[in-house]
Formats: C-alpha cells, structure tokens, sequence
C-alpha cells in the first residue's frame, strides 16, 4: 500500500489521518481549531503533519480548508468563515514540512472520497452539499472532480438564493449558505424557541443574547422534538430547491449531503428530497435523481485530501 496524510481544518477542529490507497484510516489524530489565528492554524498542522508521519513512509500530505483554493492548490484566496485571505498555505507548510503538500477545498475533499470509497461509488456524476458551519460544496462531473477556471468552482453554499438577502461571509447577500447551513439551524431554532406551540423544549436553550446553544440543539434533534425538526425542516427546504437549480445545470445521477448536520439523517433528507421535486424543472419527465446522506460521515475530508494528494504526487 501506498500511504498519505489527510488534514481537515474545520472550524472548530482539525483532524488528521494516515490513509492508504483503498482509503482505509491507519491512524487518527484531531486538535482544537485556532480559527481565528492564522499562524496558529499552520503550526498546529504541521504538528498533526509530523506526528503521523513519525517512522511511517509517506508520499505526500493533503490540506482540507474550508475557502476557495486557487487552481494551483495552493493559495487559499478567501474564506468566509476563517481568517485567510490570500494565505499562501502550501508555501507556508513546504517551507516547515518535508512533503509534497496539496491544497484542497474541504467540501471537493469530503465529495472526491464519498465518490472514491463511500456513497458515490456506483456514479460518475454527483453532486455534494456538506452542511456545517457553512455550507460546502463538490461537483464529480465524468468521474472527474470538477474545480472550475481559477480553482474555486463548485462553491455550492454561495449560489445566490434570495436578492436582498442575508449578508454572507463571502461579502454577498442572499448565499445558500445563509439559509441552508448548520448556523442557519441554529437561527431558525432560536426563532422558533419564542413560538407559544413549538418552542417549549428549545427556549430552555436560549442564551441571554438571544443565539441558542449549539449541543442543546443537536440534543433535541436527536429526541426528535417537534420545534427543533421544524428548524432541521427549513434548511432542508432551503437545501431541497437550491438542488433543484443545481439539477438542471449539472444533471448528476446522486446527491450526497454531508457534513455534522447530516448526522440528522432521514430527518433532513426528506425535507430536501419534497422540496427538491416541488422546485424541479420538467418534472415528471426529468429522471430523478437519488439522495443519500453521505457514508464516511466525519472522516471523508481527511480520507479525499489524503487521496487527493497521493493521486497528485504519483503524477508529478
Ligand atoms: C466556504 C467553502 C467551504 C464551505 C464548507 C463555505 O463558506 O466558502 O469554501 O467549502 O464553507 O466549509
Ligand atoms: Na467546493
Ligand atoms: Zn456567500
């Protein structure tokens, strides 16, 4: 076996991982996420990068990050949601690291391995939406991952949903990302929490400011209260119609969501998939395409950038 390393910055981690070539985890490390700290972040993952390399032969390193990458997987131009604005993140771990080392947005990560090694194995066109703090996205068109022009293609959480609306992160109003993400749940819920019907469970949750606590949230989820799936129900509302415009440019045979929200399963897919068939263009006569929640669940971003980056490295 050929072995990689697999990084994924999230927000409020990073995880790390030795993968081999069937994408199969050999070992599993994560730290807490400096994300508002530049430096911090590269220092903690040249840590994670040496660590498991120790006493292992490995060919190359892959950086899942949450923004747009340019096409030479190097720079990340921006992220709307960690302090990176043309952050040379390649140079900087080259410079620290003795490894290839390839940049890769987080979602095309998370996608390229469900494509490779989870749902999407049986598909040559697929479509990813990861939901988390923002959302993600990853577009498989021929068998190939698709990265647009400069890189930063399949931006999936910024396509413009509403026209005057919500200011998003990427300094745009309106994204997807503000209406279908898992901070968006978290609006929604707060929302909801001062509904006389709906609200009861989750008011116990709301904080002082207003915002409503995360892990009281995913609690409720998880008990399947009524106020709280209303909430998972309007992201996947929001979700459902956005892949209906996504089906009719890019047509794939699956849609896979990922990402921590995704954890809600059934729960979230059946609001997409209604509202998906109520938004899709020539229905009745357009196939439909399927659903599935993704299958690597939080390892898909370590176990894509790890492929990713062998792949690129037995190429060069
Ligand atoms: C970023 C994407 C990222 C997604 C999920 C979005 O806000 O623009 O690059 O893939 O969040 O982390
Ligand atoms: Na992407
Ligand atoms: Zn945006």
């Amino acid at each position: 076996s050929v072995y990689a390393v697999g990084i994924d910055i999230g927000g409020t981690k990073i995880a790390g991982a030795v993968v081999d070539n069937e994408g199969h985890i050999l070992a599993h490390l994560s730290r807490p996420s400096p994300a508002l700290d530049a430096q911090a972040m590269v220092d903690t993952v040249v840590d994670l990068i040496e660590e498991l390399s120790r006493g292992r032969r490995i060919v190359a390193a892959g950086v899942a990050a949450a923004g747009f990458i340019d096409a030479d997987q190097s720079v990340v131009y921006y992220a709307p949601n960690i302090a990176w604005r043309n952050e040379p993140l390649r140079e900087k771990l080259e410079r620290r690291v003795a490894l290839p080392i390839v940049v890769e947005n987080d979602a095309n990560a998370a996608g390229w391995a469900e494509f490779c090694f989870g749902a999407g194995r049986n598909v040559t066109h697929m479509t990813m939406l990861t939901i988390g703090t923002g959302v993600g996205g990853a577009i498989i068109v021929d068998g190939e991952l698709f990265r647009g022009g400069f890189g930063a293609g399949a931006e999936i959480g910024h396509l413009r949903v509403e026209r005057d609306g919500l200011l998003c992160g990427c300094g745009a109003r309106g994204c997807l990302e503000q209406y279908g993400s898992g901070r968006a749940l978290l609006r929604y819920a707060a929302e909801i929490s001062h509904d006389p019907v709906l609200g009861g469970k989750l008011a116990a949750y709301r904080h002082g400011d207003g915002t409503i606590d995360p892990a009281g949230v995913r609690q409720l989820l998880e008990l399947r209260d009524p106020g709280a799936l209303r909430a998972l129900r309007s992201i996947g509302e929001w979700l459902g119609s956005a892949c209906a415009s996504l089906s009719a440019v890019l047509d794939p045979q699956l849609f896979v969501i990922g990402g921590g929200v995704a954890a809600a399963g059934d729960e979230l897919l059946s609001p997409i998939r209604a509202s998906f068939l109520q938004n899709l263009s020539a229905k009745g006569f357009h196939p439909e395409p399927e659903f599935a929640i993704a299958e690597l669940v939080n390892d898909a971003g370590v176990v894509g950038a790890a492929d990713l980056a062998r792949r690129h490295a037995a190429s060069v």
